[in-house]
């Protein structure tokens, strides 16, 4: 027996990182898992993996910065598994530039990508969500089990960050959405939370050089290195660890917290 046997769960962003992750460990509990990303390959490396390891999983392909496209992703959960139980909004980037040579594109896209995405997707979950649990309330008078959204923060929202106006615009509002959609959605029995990860070693975070898309310049990762009280970088399974931990029923009475998953990192606990 799984803790999430029955259960089906959408990854948002589960083609790499934590996604991935996420998406292999909450399958390795029992859940079916549907694998959103914009890359179809490593997505379709992440559902091999679930089915490698015995789980079942579907490899959604969708930029849900578009509604339809949420849209799309929600319907594909239902149509294939017959249900949503477990929203993990974990989709997100960075596009990191000082705050005096900053963009409205980089603006706007850094926030699409974190918030929008999880915002569309959350929207579209809803018919599939709190409709159900609506039913079974006016059916039997509660919710037949909780169900669980979980947002993506982050350590730099919680202590700022040079360089990451865009980012922390999008990261600190999602703390505050957590609250408000965990007031509005509990009495469907539907539990929001989100995670604040700390230095988690993926693209995000991997030593940068001129040029890189992503990643963090080597002695901001020394530096933070030194930050964190248990003297070492994160890894994706330490944010999927408590991921699974949240959509499980242990965490069935914990809701509008934003959880810092950072080592102890100074600043950000
Ligand atoms: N790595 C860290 O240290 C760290 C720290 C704090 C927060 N986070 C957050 O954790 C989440 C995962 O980050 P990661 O480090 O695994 O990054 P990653 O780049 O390794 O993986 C992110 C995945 O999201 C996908 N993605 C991007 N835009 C998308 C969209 N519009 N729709 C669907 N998928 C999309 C990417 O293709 C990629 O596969 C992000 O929200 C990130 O901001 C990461």
């Amino acid at each position: 027996m799984g803790r999430l046997d029955d259960r089906v769960a959408i990854v948002t962003g589960s083609g790499r990182g934590i996604g991935r992750a996420t998406a292999l460990r909450l399958a390795r509990d029992g859940a079916a898992v549907v694998i959103n990303d914009i890359d179809p390959e490593p997505a379709a490396e992440t559902a091999a993996l679930v089915v490698a390891q015995g789980g079942r999983a579907l490899v959604h392909i969708a930029d849900t910065i578009d509604l339809e496209q949420a849209h799309g992703l929600t319907r594909a959960a239902v149509e294939t598994f017959g249900k949503l139980d477990i929203v993990i909004n974990n989709a997100g980037t960075t596009r990191d530039k000082m705050f005096h040579g900053m963009t409205d594109e980089l603006f706007d896209f850094v926030v699409d990508t974190n918030l929008k995405t999880a915002y569309h997707t959350t929207l579209a979950a809803m018919p599939h969500m709190r409709e159900v649990a609506k039913a079974e309330i006016a059916a039997t008078g509660m919710p037949a089990y909780h169900r669980k959204i979980v947002f993506t923060s982050s350590v730099a929202a919680l202590m700022g960050n040079p360089g990451q106006f865009n980012y922390t615009a999008a990261k600190g509002a999602i703390i505050a959405v957590t609250k408000t959609l965990a007031r509005e959605l509990g009495p469907f029995g539907i539990n929001v939370n989100a995670v604040a990860p700390g230095f988690i070693e993926t693209r995000l975070t991997q030593a940068k050089t001129e040029g890189d898309t992503y990643g963090i310049p080597e002695q901001t990762r020394q530096l933070s290195l030194m930050l964190i009280a248990l003297g070492r970088l994160g890894i994706p399974e330490d944010i999927a660890n408590v991921h699974a931990f949240l959509v499980s029923s242990d965490a069935d009475y914990i809701s509008g917290v934003t959880l810092p998953v950072t080592g102890g990192q100074i600043g950000g606990m």
